[in-house]
């Protein structure tokens, strides 16, 4: 659980824009995080102390998946394996096709990678509709391996993402709303 001290500290940095990148979305711009050092270590060591002990590996999601996952993957100590946008990673690969809160998209990961029976965190940046995460989720099980953690920095509770997420029987959490 983050403190109110880091759940404060983060709305008081990440920006909130609206109608962006389409009217109607409020969009969570994360990138002031980056701006300072002794947050963005914070924000990792809260997402590291949900899963210390917990996951053979880290799957993160492009982009924003990755400027948290690897930095988790590194401090867990287990291997990190790139979930990347649609024709961005050289074959064998395979693909799942999903709905975003704006439009649609494919992802992809490499075979071989991810190994049979590993309990694996899938990490992304921000929960909206779910539907990326759960075609990573689809991914990872298609493969024999098992997702036993999601993890989000943000995850937006009116859209209902969880929902999606629930048949996989795996813990959730996001450091804030
Ligand atoms: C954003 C975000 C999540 C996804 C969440 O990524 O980083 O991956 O959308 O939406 P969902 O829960 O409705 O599926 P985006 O596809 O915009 O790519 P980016 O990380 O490269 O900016
Ligand atoms: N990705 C999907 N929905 C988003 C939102 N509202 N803010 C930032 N990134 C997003």
């Amino acid at each position: 659980m983050a403190s109110q001290e880091l759940i404060q500290k983060l709305e008081n940095t990440i920006e909130n824009i609206a109608d962006f990148p389409i009217p109607g979305i409020q969009f969570r711009d994360i990138s002031p995080i980056f701006l300072d050092p002794k947050l963005y270590e914070e924000v990792i060591e809260d997402l590291v102390n949900f899963s210390k002990g917990k996951v053979d590996a880290v799957c993160g999601i492009e982009s924003r998946g990755y400027l948290f996952g690897i930095a988790i993957a590194v401090a867990l100590q287990v291997p990190f394996i790139l979930i990347r946008k649609k024709g961005k990673l050289p074959p064998p690969v395979i693909s799942e096709k999903y709905d975003l809160e704006y439009g649609s998209a494919e992802i992809e990961t490499r075979v071989g990678q991810i190994k049979k029976g590993q309990k694996i965190l899938i990490h992304d940046d921000l929960l909206a509709t779910g539907g990326t995460t759960e075609a990573a989720a689809k991914l990872v099980e298609k493969q024999g391996a098992k997702v036993v953690q999601f993890s989000f920095l943000i995850g937006l509770k009116d859209l209902k993402g969880e929902e999606k997420l629930k048949k996989f029987d795996a813990e959730i959490y996001h450091t804030l709303e």
